[in-house]
Formats: structure tokens, sequence, C-alpha cells
């Protein structure tokens, strides 16, 4: 989307919706989960923070294009994603 974005410049941003589930677990490059039993919730946590530092790596790596990488944590809301997370519990 690189070429995209860039004739959006420089009002071109890409926003990560991350989650403050994020602080309960380390960053990690265990992507697979390979080194205990898979845990959704914390396979989630993970997920949310890699989703950071790849928002991080993007904004150095695309840098002096005009383009804005921003994550964000959006809040707590009642919506059917979290409802489904909370009804697998
Ligand atoms: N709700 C919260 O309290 C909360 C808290 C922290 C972080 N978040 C984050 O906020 C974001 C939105 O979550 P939500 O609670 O709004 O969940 P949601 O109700 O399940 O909404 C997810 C949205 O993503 C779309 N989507 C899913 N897979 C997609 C794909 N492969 N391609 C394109 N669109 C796709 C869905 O589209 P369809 O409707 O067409 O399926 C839906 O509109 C997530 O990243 C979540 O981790 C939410």
């Amino acid at each position: 989307m690189v070429p995209l974005l860039e004739k959006a410049s420089p009002d071109a941003r890409v926003i990560t919706v991350s989650s403050g589930g994020m602080y309960s677990t380390p960053l990690t490059k265990d992507l697979q989960f390979s080194e205990s039993n898979f845990n959704g919730t914390e396979q989630y946590a993970r997920n949310k923070r890699v989703q950071v530092a790849l928002t991080e790596n993007w904004g150095e790596t695309y840098k002096n294009k005009g383009i804005g990488f921003y994550a964000m944590h959006p809040g707590w809301a009642e919506t059917p994603g979290a409802f489904r997370e909370a009804k697998d519990k």
C-alpha cells in the first residue's frame, strides 16, 4: 500500500488498532506459541504487542515518505468481537 499512501502524502496515515491487553505480556518472537500449550487470550495479547512493534518498524522503514504510522488502544467497548471473546471464556 505504500505507493498509494505516498500519493496521499503528507496527510497519509496508517492507524493500527491495538489493545491495552498487550500490557499483560512481553514482546516475543515466538509467533507460533511453540513453547507451551496454546492460550487464545495470551495469543491475542502477544499479537496486540507485536502490532505496536510492527507499526514502529513501519514508521522507521518508511520515514521521510510523508506517511504517519500510529498505534492506539480504543478503550473498552461492547462490540460483537468483545462479546464473542467473553462468551468463549
Ligand atoms: N472492543 C473492545 O473493547 C476492544 C478493546 C481493545 C482493542 N480492541 C480492538 O479493536 C479492533 C476492533 O475490535 P472490535 O471489538 O470492534 O471487534 P469486532 O466487533 O469483531 O469488529 C471487527 C471488525 O473487523 C472486521 N474484520 C475482521 N476480519 C477482517 C478481515 N480479514 N478483513 C477486513 N475486515 C475484517 C470485521 O468485519 P465484519 O463485520 O465484516 O466481519 C469487523 O468490522 C480489534 O483490533 C480489537 O483487537 C477492541
